[in-house]
């Protein structure tokens, strides 16, 4: 299949199932390959591009536009952005130490616009919808899609709707989807099945899906692959640790890392640890088991945003760690709890539970001897803490009430042993 190519936007891309391999028109809004029910892969020319990117590339600010040659974006002129991409990646010593890792990195993706990684992947996908000219944006949601959708459809002008699990996502993600005014509908269930319905409205021509099923949003969310690679000056790390959910971000970014290999702008590719709450763990189960996915009806954890029973992209997700040498493991509730206090009490970065699940792998696994003290690990902090302001509180020492004067303040100071 010849690549297709246009003016003013991305050129050299073609769309394929993951599965078969048959090639899906890339004007169509198609998110599954209609001849198997395949994932979508989207592939560019690289051996074309490897000879331009990297000038091209040298000249831009960090951010997810800057790779636009490997984006799938057609009409640049269409393009939906407030700022996503372009996060910092931060050296955390205190925490190292504690750890004994010395290159302990975290990538701080809870600095997106809407607080959350699923910035990187809207700002592409509500340009597509443009491109496609539909105007109303569907999706399900733990939460981060929805605030993350709600807040580029209002840039673009287009309908939001959104169905999440009723009662089961955090107080700041809520706040956001209805003040960016989204359809916001709490389905009596859970994500999985929200999951379900929105699949199913999505078939008629004027809904546009951007769950992480689309390709496009995927496409976007690779971009930190390509950030860490550059922040790194110029290398990938040894481990990048990662939370999994419904398995599209650690899809993405294992897309974005193979993609610097292919460009021969890096020789070597991370091994990926994706991790799971121990109460919603079908990937887990699957790799330790060594066999195919095993959906699971009944999920819980205190970390709403993977609260996911059924990873639609769980085949991509499996590939991606098993390519990569990488692995599967779960941490229970109270590790993430513990995990997320202590990334916020060491380094100052205050991300939501599903954000703390690697630090909480690494404070449980660390003396397993499978990573070296010097190697380079990256973990991601998938959203911000101020999203879920209602658990950080749960699990903090309250707030002591005392008069108001000096004298009384201080003698609460020395009961605390702080003066
Ligand atoms: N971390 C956060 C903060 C998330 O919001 C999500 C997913 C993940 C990790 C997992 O990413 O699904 O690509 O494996 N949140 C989705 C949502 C499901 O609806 O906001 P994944």
């Amino acid at each position: 299949m010849v690549y297709a190519s246009f003016k003013g936007g991305c050129s050299f891309l073609k769309i394929l199932c993951m599965e078969c391999g048959n090639p899906v028109g890339i004007i169509d809004k198609v998110y599954k390959c209609p001849k198997c029910g395949g994932l979508l892969d989207v592939e560019y020319d690289y051996d074309a591009l490897a000879e331009t990117v990297q000038k091209l590339w040298s000249n831009r600010p960090l951010g997810v536009w800057k790779y636009s040659e490997l984006l799938p974006v057609l009409d640049k002129t269409l393009r939906v952005s407030i700022g996503e991409g372009g996060t910092r990646l931060v050296h955390c010593k205190r925490l190292g130490e504690k750890l004994k890792l010395k290159n302990l990195y975290v990538k701080d993706e809870g600095s997106n616009p809407t607080g959350s990684f699923k910035d990187r992947g809207m700002t592409v996908g509500v340009t597509k919808a443009l491109e496609f000219r539909v105007r109303n944006l569907i999706c399900a949601s733990t939460g981060n899609t929805s605030s993350s959708l709600a807040a580029y459809a209002a840039r673009a002008g287009l309908n939001c709707i959104v169905l999440i699990p009723s009662g089961k996502i955090a107080l700041g993600k809520l706040a956001q989807a209805l003040i960016y005014g989204a359809k916001v509908v709490a389905v009596k269930g859970n994500f999985d099945d929200a999951l379900r319905i929105v699949v199913e409205l999505s078939s008629r021509p004027d809904f546009y899906l951007l769950n992480s099923l689309n390709p496009y949003r995927l496409e976007g969310q690779k971009t930190a692959a390509f950030e860490i690679h550059e922040q790194l000056g110029g290398r990938v790390p040894d481990w990048l640790i990662i939370p999994v959910g419904n398995a599209g971000n650690i899809s993405a970014y294992w897309k974005g890392f193979e993609e610097l290999a292919l460009l021969g702008l890096s020789e070597l590719k991370p091994k990926m640890i994706g991790v799971q709450s121990k109460g919603a763990n079908p990937l887990v189960r699957a790799f330790k088991e060594g066999r195919d996915l095993t959906p699971l009806t009944q999920v819980e954890t205190v970390a709403t945003a993977i609260r996911i029973g059924n990873p639609v992209n769980w085949r991509k997700a499996m590939r991606a760690v098993k390519k990569s040498n990488g692995l599967f493991e779960d941490v229970d509730d109270n590790d993430i709890v513990e995990a997320q206090k202590t990334l916020a009490k060491t380094e100052g970065i205050f991300t939501e539970p599903a954000g703390a699940a690697p630090i909480a792998y690494l404070m449980k696994h660390r003396d397993d001897g499978l990573i070296d003290a010097d190697d380079v690990v990256v973990c991601v902090a998938t959203g911000s803490g101020l999203k879920d302001p209602d658990t950080a509180i749960r699990f903090s020492e309250k707030p002591a009430e005392i008069e108001a004067d000096s004298k009384s303040i201080l003698n609460y100071l020395r009961r605390s042993e702080l003066t």
